[in-house]
């Protein structure tokens, strides 16, 4: 067993990568990142990162400066100079909605080359999110086939999934609620001492088979996803009863210590880096080995529709959409990040603008993303009153802690018509329906 730390090498410097790698050199571990992109390599090497993560820029800053954190476009070398090497490469959706594994394969290959010569046992993890079987039949097997060497005898490998959420990543990945490390005893027994440097006290650890790793990680964002949509369905029947409000039931259900509260916040919908493509590769997965999934459909039909319900108020408020000009609030999939991918804001800003509206919109941190999907079809405000000026409906797409500020009079002030549209729930509904024709998601309406 390894008293001294191990050096630690990347593969991957997206948002997981470069969270997990930062955390681990910010507590003196010697880490070294590969990218096969030169201007993030360049980046980090200045202490810095694309991504907007909280905290997430001084662990950087501090890990490059005191020489903890190096990143390199040479595979070899981040091999050859570290004990364990983590795959944090993207694994996307292909057409179809399966996974695409050309990054981990891309990823192996180079590990492989790089272990030809390489003479030490050598731990390989990994953490990208990959269906059930994939380190040992597709990582564990090229490598094999690219160094000539053997796994487990020459070569160890985990899988080691991560739960990281955006907008709380560096906070997540320090004090995680578990952490999950599958493989085989020589090689899980290696990480694990590892995580024992790492966090002063280990989190709840599972020890177990790579398949069940790599299932656990599916499941439980299919879980999480599920309880979301379960709770925008309960929403759809709240809307329909003049007294009730999904924010109730949600608590009255949350307090049962067997469902608990977290997760059950109803609003437009689910989006991100992770469920979206992660419930589609479940999803084909299942279909290929003959497993009927319903709930995991359910889950997702759920989701696409959602999005509609704004549009549907929208109407309601205010008629035909059509020339009309309507503010968008929030942009990014969820707060506290720039991430627009399968964004809820995109689907809603292409109905609006399908319908003919003039779409105006605001967000901290997501703005050049969306710039760059729709140019010059939206009006970009600079702040959140510009966004809602002489507007005639605005609608909160994420919950950004300053749209929370914004007062009944901000926006009776500002609107030429005051009709706002609450998607995430974040203003109380007694004082807003009092003062502005106002709807939210899970809110029956009260004439
Ligand atoms: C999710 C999981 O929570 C992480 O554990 C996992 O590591 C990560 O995916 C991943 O696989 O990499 P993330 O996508 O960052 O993390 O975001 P979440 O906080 O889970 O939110 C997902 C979506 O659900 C967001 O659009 C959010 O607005 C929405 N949501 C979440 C709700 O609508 N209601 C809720 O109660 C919670």
């Amino acid at each position: 067993m390894q008293d001294k730390k191990p050096r630690i090498s990347f593969f991957g410097l997206g948002y997981v990568g470069i969270v997990t790698a930062a955390c681990f050199a910010s507590k003196g571990f010697k880490v070294l990142a590969y990218d096969i992109d030169e201007s993030k390599v360049n980046l980090l090497n200045e202490g810095k990162t694309i991504i907007y993560e909280p905290c997430l820029d001084d662990l950087v800053r501090y890990s490059v400066k005191n020489g903890f954190l190096k990143a390199s476009v040479d595979p070899n070398e981040v091999v050859l100079n570290s004990e364990i090497t983590f795959i944090t490469v993207g694994t996307p959706s292909k057409q179809d909605g399966s996974i695409d594994l050309r990054f981990v394969k891309d990823a192996a290959n180079l590990i492989g080359k790089a272990l030809k010569s390489k003479n030490s046992w050598h731990l390989v993890v990994v953490k990208s999110t990959v269906l059930p079987g994939t380190t040992n039949n597709v990582v564990k097997v090229t490598i094999e086939e690219i160094s000539g060497r053997k796994g487990e005898y020459d070569f160890g490998l985990c899988s080691n999934p991560e739960f990281l959420r955006e907008g709380s990543a560096v906070q997540d990945m320090l004090y995680p609620d578990r952490l999950i490390i599958g493989g085989s005893k020589k090689s899980t027994d290696y990480l694990l001492n590892f995580y024992k440097m790492f966090y002063e006290k280990l989190p709840e650890t599972i020890i177990t088979s790579a398949e069940n790793a790599e299932l656990i990680k599916y499941a439980n964002n299919a879980f999480l996803a599920m309880k979301v949509s379960f709770i925008n369905m309960i929403a759809r029947i709240c809307q329909k009863l003049p007294s009730s409000d999904v924010e109730i039931v949600a608590k009255g259900i949350g307090l049962d210590k067997r469902i608990g509260p977290l997760f059950l916040k109803a609003g437009v919908g689910w989006g991100g880096s992770c469920w979206p493509k992660d419930l589609n590769a479940l999803k084909r997965f299942a279909e290929e080995i003959k497993v009927d999934v319903p709930l995991i459909n359910a889950t997702i039909k759920v989701n696409e529709e959602q999005p509609l319900i704004a549009i549907e108020y929208a109407k309601e408020m205010l008629g035909n959409l059509k020339d009309r000009k309507i503010s968008i609030l929030g942009l990014s999939f969820k707060p506290n990040t720039d991430d627009i991918r399968e964004a809820v804001s995109i689907k809603i800003i292409n109905k609006l603008l399908d319908e003919g509206a003039l779409v105006v919109v605001y967000d901290p941190k997501a703005m050049e993303g969306i710039r760059r999907i729709f140019g010059n079809k939206l009006v970009y405000a600079k702040d959140a009153i510009d966004c809602i000026k002489n507007s005639e409906c605005a609608i909160l797409v994420t919950e950004w802690e300053e749209f929370k500020k914004l007062k009944p009079e901000d926006f009776l002030n500002n609107m030429k018509y005051p009709a706002l549209i609450d998607g995430r729930r974040v203003y109380n509904p007694e004082i807003y329906s009092s003062k502005l024709n106002f709807r939210a998601v899970g809110l029956g309406y009260r004439n």
